[in-house]
């Protein structure tokens, strides 16, 4: 029979590694939550044209979208990002602005999978619609950055970049033309530069590198709103204490990104895949999906980055079991059943074997719980009608009345 495998460019997350995912979620949540952002649930596909709308010159939308028509006919697309679908909802719903939402939700990319590049992968994020004030800009830095120190990243570098808007990033990509045309480029950028030629500053191959070393920087070519708004943005991160490395070449992977833009980068992971998460604003972003013109400001922190950045460092660990009680049971199991039922009812965490296992077995599972107290009902304690209690770490041992069980474990965990 075909054994069936998890598709390529996908991973299970099973126990105890899923409690290091809940563990990252929770403290994501805390930390936007604490600064007035609600979770957003959206559908996981939507309409293509939501996706086709906000990338049609990147990859993401281009290339690696999985779209397909669904069995009414419309064309749909798995989301390969999460931006476009809050953005859309927002659009939907109009709620009051400002409008902060966070998620924490899978996207799908069809990417050549490697190390830290996945098919499905999973992404913390943070929206913020209804206003342009860069102070906006800088709570949402803050918050990217705040969350990677709270997971005890140390080497992690902040890259922040302007992009500029609609009236002056024209005229800058018309000189950045000029300056690629007489410029020697790798061949995808030579032939291809046209269309996008952003990109070229973002592309790693030698030739582009140095062909580029002299081209024009947009930070030199903002217009005068575009220039305030961006020393704001400085100022205000420079007056929280947020350091950053200012990065002109810094071009999102996104076509709707105006102005502030950001990366964080670990330096602990190979360079190719060691952004941990990444953001910025996208002004027109709402009007492209039909809505009034609103700004926006967002980012997404990569979970499988963050953990694997985390990994390199040695912080942020598999948390130890959290488990209570064992239940160990020999004459058959039903003293087992209304124990775990109890313990569980009244809030303590308790589980058992199962299928009538020897006692050598049963204390094997409960040593390799990591539960902190065994609970043990053997014949004799079954005639006596008491509970025999053992501390799983200090091995002491005491025989209990079944009547006070509850009462005692609660005293020894507390
Ligand atoms: P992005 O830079 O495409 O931005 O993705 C954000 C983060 O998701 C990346 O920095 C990386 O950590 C992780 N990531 C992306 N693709 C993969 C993959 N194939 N495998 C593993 N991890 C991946 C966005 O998606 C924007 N929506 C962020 C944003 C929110 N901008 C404004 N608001």
């Amino acid at each position: 029979m075909t054994e069936f495998r998890a598709p390529v460019g996908t991973r299970d997350v099973l126990p105890q590694e899923s409690a290091r995912w809940e563990r990252l979620v929770a403290l994501f949540a805390g930390h936007v939550g604490r600064a007035g952002y609600g979770l957003v649930l959206s559908p996981m596909f939507e309409d293509v044209g939501v996706f086709e709308r906000v990338g049609e010159g990147t990859d993401v939308v281009r290339k690696e979208m999985y779209d397909f028509e669904d069995k009414g006919g419309r064309r749909v697309a798995l989301r390969p990002e999460g931006t476009a679908s809050v953005v859309r909802a927002y659009v939907q719903h109009r709620p009051t602005a400002p409008f902060k939402a966070w998620y924490a939700a899978p996207n799908f990319r069809y990417e050549r999978p490697q190390a830290g590049r996945f098919r499905q992968h999973h992404q913390l994020g943070v929206e913020a619609l209804g206003t342009d004030d860069a102070d906006l800009d800088v709570e949402v830095v803050a918050l990217a950055r705040s969350v990677c120190a709270a997971v005890g990243l140390g080497r992690v570098t902040l890259l922040l970049n302007s992009l500029g808007d609609d009236v002056c990033r024209p005229a800058y990509l018309d000189l950045l033309r000029s300056f690629l045309g007489a410029a020697v480029l790798c061949d995808e950028h030579s032939a291809g530069f046209e269309k996008n030629p952003l990109r070229v500053l973002d592309c790693k191959r030698d030739a582009c590198r140095t062909g580029t070393e002299a081209a024009p920087r947009l930070v030199d070519h903002l217009c005068e709103p575009c220039t305030a708004h961006f020393a704001r943005v400085r100022a205000g991160l420079d007056s929280l204490g947020v350091v950053y490395t200012l990065q002109p070449r810094l071009v999102r992977g996104l076509d709707y990104y105006t102005r502030t833009t950001f990366e964080l980068a670990a330096e602990s992971l190979d360079s190719a895949q060691n952004a941990v998460g990444g953001g910025g604003r996208y002004d027109k972003l709402a009007e492209a999906l039909g809505g009034p013109a609103t700004p926006g400001i967002g980012f997404g922190l990569g979970i499988e980055r963050l953990l694997l950045a985390a990994d390199a460092e040695g912080v942020f660990g598999v948390p130890a079991s959290t488990l209570d009680v064992w239940v160990v049971d020999t004459t058959g199991g039903a003293a087992a059943l209304e124990l775990t039922h109890e313990l569980r009812a009244a809030g303590i965490s308790a589980d058992r074997s199962f299928d009538g296992r020897s006692m050598k077995s049963q204390f094997k599972s409960a040593d390799r719980s990591g539960a902190r107290l065994a609970l043990v009902v053997g014949d004799n304690e079954l005639a006596a009608a008491t509970v025999t209690l053992r501390d799983l770490r200090g091995g002491e041992q005491d025989t209990v009345d079944r009547a006070d069980i509850l009462k005692y474990v609660q005293e020894r965990l507390s």
